[in-house]
């Protein structure tokens, strides 16, 4: 089976209405090579408004957050149920933007990402160590610690439709890219734990994004690399030209 490639921009906490309309459309409108997997997450005012148009494109609609539970009292979260209803087909689970500064735990991600799967939406699972966990050569442990906890629990099925993204926290926004050496180990690495519980078939099509200062200058070197099937992309998601250099950076297969 052919490897996926996937390119998801996510565009955090920036631009408002119209300037995320703008930059849907110059994405729709942009050159996208056929075998690569676009998908979009913006903030949730932007989705039901631009989910239509990507959809009519077969670019694919992300939220960058829900809550793990479909109704009810709790003022101010959003359901994967809702989101299901606007037409978004992924969730991003798990940022270490949430982790760090929602207090999010590997517990409440493994509730998250069920009920991701259970509102019949597929999540992109972020893991990634921090800088000081990196600097004592523990990172292996941290990540498995993470997917352990929040990965391990969900059935077979589900977690043979997941996607994760790899994305080191000293990487993220801070122009320091991992190599695509460093990348490919702990893809590798994240490849063989999941394989465990998959199987080889399921793990060998398993798409694992790196993310991290992904730029149009660095993404040919990390998509190069076997266990890199493309990449979660935040600042130069939000500039289309990037972006869409970015999406035709693989190897010509
Ligand atoms: P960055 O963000 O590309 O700006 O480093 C990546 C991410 O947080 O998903």
């Amino acid at each position: 089976m052919q490897k996926p490639r996937i390119v998801a921009g996510n565009w955090k906490m920036n631009l408002r209405l119209q300037a995320g309309i703008h930059l849907a459309d110059e994405i729709v409108r942009g050159n996208r090579p056929e075998d690569v997997q676009c998908i979009l997450a913006p903030p949730f005012i932007h989705l039901p408004l631009i989910a239509r148009k990507l959809e009519q494109h077969g670019i694919g609609l992300a939220a960058q957050n829900c809550y793990e539970y479909s109704t009810g009292p709790y003022t101010g979260e959003i359901s994967p149920d809702m989101l299901q209803s606007a037409g978004v087909a992924y969730v991003i689970v798990g940022h270490s933007e949430r982790r760090l500064h929602f207090q999010e735990s590997n517990a409440l991600l493994y509730r998250k990402s069920l009920a991701v799967f259970e509102a019949g939406l597929i999540p992109i699972f972020c893991c990634g160590e921090p800088l000081e966990v990196r600097q004592q050569g523990k990172e292996k442990a941290f990540v498995e610690q993470q997917l352990e906890e929040s990965l391990f629990p969900l059935s077979a099925e589900y977690l043979s439709q997941i996607i994760i993204a790899y994305e080191p926290v000293w990487a993220i926004g801070t122009g320091h890219v991992a190599s695509p050496d460093q990348a490919q180990e702990m893809h590798v690495f994240i490849r063989d734990k999941i394989r465990s519980r998959i199987g080889d078939a399921s793990a060998a099509v398993l798409p694992i994004l790196y993310g991290g200062s992904v730029k149009p200058d660095n993404a040919s070197g990390l998509f190069a690399m076997e266990d890199i099937n493309g990449a979660l992309v935040g600042g130069a998601s939000l500039v289309a030209k990037d972006f869409l250099e970015i999406m035709a950076s693989f190897p010509n297969s």
